[in-house]
């Protein structure tokens, strides 16, 4: 065997990278060197994808030109609206999101990702359009018309205004704001790896963000704020979380929204999530979902904290989406269109120094077995 073989590749590099950083120990998370909690106090959605992308907090001048490119390249079009009025109304948003995110690309065909004007506007068009598809999507299941974005609208509020045509609160608008910069990036986790070994092949970024939001999908990684909410939902009130907990754990059962790859102490952003919901609630009433998480929370933490095995950021996420009326199932959507930003920032860092992913395998199989006739079998 020429290496070892670390199963999920757990700790094992997969790329040199400058965007973010976590201390899984310490539970401090910082993209391109800033923490996460300095962001969210002081930074914008928009502002924070910038610095992903380019490395850097954007002048004025800069800032003013990306919020205009990308304020200007947020309506999609009406092929894609039709694309999504063929889908059936059940299927999963992840799945919409994905097929719609995939058809993109075939209406801006610049496959050239070497020429960095076509890769500028690639992200310009991706970070701009997500959120309109996911709201897009929310409506025409139920029935309802497309709304499109409004030009004096700024990017969390606009998008909060086509999914419930209603223009947000300013502090509904600022905490969803937030929630998206602590959804930005991440480090290498599943679904920018499924990028960057799409991205390796020199595939286009529609077809690099279409493989990321696939992996982002599954429960293990972005699908957990949903079954949080399914959880909370099961619970029902407080009073049940610890029989709740306790079962789960004795039938070795995972506690959805718990526990971390790299973090061995509480996520540093379900510490700022929580501090979201408690502002929300203060200002628009309480969650019941939020009084049972807190129980969760303090039993589990009996059991599970002596592991390293703390609330993640999919715990609180979902309470906050929750009180904002939001569909369970587009939680993890809301999460892709904050992601895409890191995705396409590791994206464009790869393409710097590219080389095709073609891992090895250890074969666990036989050789040399003869062909057997179908009616000998
Ligand atoms: N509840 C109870 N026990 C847990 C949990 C949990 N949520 N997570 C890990 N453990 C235990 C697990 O049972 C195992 O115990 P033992 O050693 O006794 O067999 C041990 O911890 C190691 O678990 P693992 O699954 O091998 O560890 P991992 O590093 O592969 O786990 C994880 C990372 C995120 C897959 C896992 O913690 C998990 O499945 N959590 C629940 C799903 C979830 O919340 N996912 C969101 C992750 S954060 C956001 C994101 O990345 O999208």
């Amino acid at each position: 065997m020429p290496h070892d073989f670390m199963p999920g590749l757990a700790g094992v590099p997969a790329a040199t990278s400058s965007i973010s950083d976590v201390d899984g120990q310490r539970g401090v998370l910082e993209y391109r060197g800033i923490k996460v909690e300095e962001l969210c106090s002081k930074s914008s959605y928009l502002e924070t994808a910038y610095l992903l992308l380019f490395g850097h907090l954007p002048t004025e001048a800069e800032f003013r030109q990306w919020t205009s490119d990308v304020m200007h390249h947020r309506r999609v079009k009406f092929r894609i609206v039709d694309l999504l009025k063929c889908l059936p109304e059940q299927g999963h948003p992840m799945d919409a999101l994905q097929a719609a995110v995939a058809a993109l690309g075939m209406f801006y065909p610049g496959r050239n990702v070497k020429d960095v004007g076509n890769n500028y506007w690639s992200a310009v068009r991706l970070v701009a359009k997500l959120p309109t598809i996911v709201a897009a999507w929310a409506r025409i299941r139920h029935g309802d018309d497309y709304i499109p974005p409004r030009d004096d609208l700024g990017f969390s509020e606009n998008f909060l205004y086509m999914l419930t045509e209603a223009v947000p609160l300013p502090l509904w608008n600022k905490v969803f704001d937030d929630c998206l910069i602590l959804h930005a990036e991440h480090t290498m986790n599943a679904s920018t790896f499924a990028g960057l070994v799409t991205a390796s092949t020199l595939a286009d970024p529609y077809t690099v963000v279409a493989s990321s939001i696939g992996a982002l999908k599954g429960p293990l990684h972005g699908g957990a704020n949903e079954e949080v909410i399914q959880m909370l939902k099961e619970i029902g009130s407080a009073d049940r979380a610890k029989g709740y907990v306790e079962e789960k754990l004795r039938a070795k059962q995972k506690l959805m929204g718990f526990g971390h790859r790299v973090y061995k102490v509480k996520d540093p952003r379900a510490t700022v999530l929580q501090a979201l919901c408690r502002r929300l609630f203060m200002e628009c009433g309480s969650s019941p979902f939020y009084e049972i998480a807190l129980e969760i929370e303090r039993v589990a933490g009996d059991t599970l904290s002596s592991k390293g095995i703390y609330p993640n950021v999919d715990f609180y996420s979902g309470i906050i989406y929750d009180k904002m009326g939001i569909d369970t199932d587009l939680f993890t959507p809301l999460f892709a269109m904050a992601r895409v930003s890191g995705w396409l920032a590791h994206w464009l860092e790869q393409l710097r120094e590219n080389k095709l992913f073609r891992p090895d395998q250890i074969y666990s199989g036989e050789h040399n077995r003869s062909y057997v006739p179908i009616a000998q079998r």
